[in-house]
């Protein structure tokens, strides 16, 4: 049996040996992404390919930590019903021997390449870094071709996550980096032919232009053309808390401007947070057969209390968030559920019409763990109007304030914590609760909220509060598995 033989049976035997403990946790979420076991995090070769949705993850299948990561490899024709594949992916070969790191997915001739970085690293603990392709006919099966891309002096081994795109006839590689100035930056290469590949420099960051000081790394970047204009998303390490941004360990987020294809350079604006949440990383997007620019993310930063969250203790950890639809609007990106979400709904709306004052209340049918909830015409008088969730999230209005807050119980120490934005007006919510998942979409897109939380099992109450009249109507449904 050769080394990836040998990989794949090992994981195979490790889904079947925990199956039960994984099945038995009550927080598994009903219809959000998982790793059947093991550690999830970014999602990988995101693209449609003769119709069908192929969604591979970074994947730990023998423990709940990091390290040598597969790709695992989820597929869908509709973006809610998904199947979970073969591995697509194994760290069988030496220039991959400690991770099949993140990347991407395109279509060449019929076949599909995929780009992923192969980690390195020596016994001191020193890093290689290696830009990789594989091909495959069916999307299934791989073969690896090696290594494609050597390291540009310029930066540190910290060089990985490589996406890939065709613009007027030629191909374009960006990658997540770290000058040896130790600055973050994005790199950006250019080829004819998929598998030569030049490297014409730093498209942002790197200590000079609008991101010159902008943290010590960049990974996961993406660049991609919405409504006119360029939008580059990425993930950057390094930076310090400001007011109400950047309250996680790392960031996820984007800038537009207009990428300049002859010259390869990229003017563009200021850094924005793509959600305001908990737990948000390394999203990745792709163009499907409809035109749509459609988004997944890693629910849950790096770094950040992942050994303290309770699903440890039954093997597995991490999901994605929903398929998400991005739009521009007047240059800031919005974010919504995309459409297929609306086929997970079972049976029919429970609706009411709310007036409510100085008042705590729970709605006649308007609870449970897997439910979408829409909250339209909302009419905050003056005060604070809030929403818990199972006792364990809060999320709150400030009208005087213009203040939106997320508030949970910390899984790590009970304590509540709290994220915010400035939001100077709340129309809608659109909420989508999964066993201990949360992501909050408001205004139709303008800001979203996303974040694990752990309310007790059986506790399926969803409570509102208005400290002054506040109207609404709301529709909620149970969603399917
Ligand atoms: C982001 C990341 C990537 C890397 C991968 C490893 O979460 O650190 O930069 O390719 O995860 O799993």
């Amino acid at each position: 049996m050769n080394k990836d033989e040998q990989l794949r049976n090992k994981a195979y035997d490790e889904i079947e040996k925990q199956k039960k403990l994984v099945d038995q946790d009550p927080y598994r979420l009903h219809y959000h992404i998982m790793p059947p076991v093991g550690l999830l995090n970014d999602p990988n070769g995101f693209i449609q390919w003769n119709g069908t949705y192929h969604l591979y993850y970074q994947w730990m299948p023998f423990k709940t930590g990091h390290g040598a990561k597969f790709w695992g490899h989820y597929s869908s024709t509709d973006l809610v019903n998904w199947k979970h594949e073969e591995i697509a992916l194994t760290p069988s070969e030496w220039y991959e021997k400690n991770g099949c790191y993140s990347g991407s997915a395109i279509e060449h001739d019929g076949e599909m390449y995929v780009y992923y970085t192969g980690n390195v690293k020596d016994e001191n603990g020193d890093r290689k870094t290696y830009q990789c392709l594989a091909v495959s006919s069916d999307g299934l099966q791989f073969e690896k071709k090696g290594p494609v891309v050597e390291l540009p002096s310029q930066y540190t081994a910290h060089f990985r996550d490589p996406k890939v795109w065709k613009q007027d006839g030629q191909y374009f590689m960006v990658v997540g980096a770290q000058t040896t100035e130790l600055k973050g930056a994005v790199a950006l290469l250019r080829s004819n032919n998929l598998v030569d590949w030049t490297h014409i420099g730093i498209l942002t960051g790197g200590g000079t232009g609008k991101l010159a000081d902008f943290g010590y790394m960049f990974e996961c970047p993406d660049l991609f053309y919405l409504s006119g204009l360029d939008a580059l998303i990425f993930s950057p390490q390094g930076l310090e808390a400001d007011g109400m941004k950047y309250q996680n360990v790392y960031q996820a987020g984007y800038v537009v401007g207009t990428f300049d294809v002859k010259a390869g350079t990229y003017e563009h604006g200021e850094f924005v947070e793509l959600d305001r949440g908990f737990d948000f990383y390394a999203p990745q997007t792709t163009e499907d057969e409809s035109g749509r620019r459609l988004l997944f993310a890693w629910m849950s930063v790096p770094d950040q209390d992942e050994q303290d969250h309770p699903t440890i203790e039954h093997q597995w950890l991490h999901n994605m968030t929903i398929p998400r639809e991005l739009q521009l609007v007047e240059g800031k990106i919005f974010q919504l559920p995309v459409q297929e979400m609306e086929n997970l709904r079972v049976g029919a709306a429970i609706e009411h019409e709310v007036e409510m004052e100085n008042e705590s209340v729970q709605l006649k049918g308007v609870s449970g763990k897997a439910v979408e909830l829409i909250l339209e015409d909302i009419a905050v008088s003056d005060g604070c109007f809030d929403l818990s969730i199972g006792g364990a999230a809060r999320i709150a209005y400030s009208k005087e304030q213009k203040i939106f807050t997320l508030e949970r119980q910390s899984y790590v120490d009970g304590v509540v914590e709290k994220r915010q934005c400035q939001l100077d007006t709340l129309s809608s919510l659109h909420l989508f609760i999964d066993t201990s998942s949360l992501e909050i979409f408001i205004n139709g897109g303008e800001e979203t909220f996303t974040a694990r939380f752990y309310p007790a099992p059986d506790n399926e109450t969803i409570r509102f509060q208005a400290s002054k009249k506040s109207n609404f109507k709301i529709k909620k449904w149970e969603l399917a598995k």
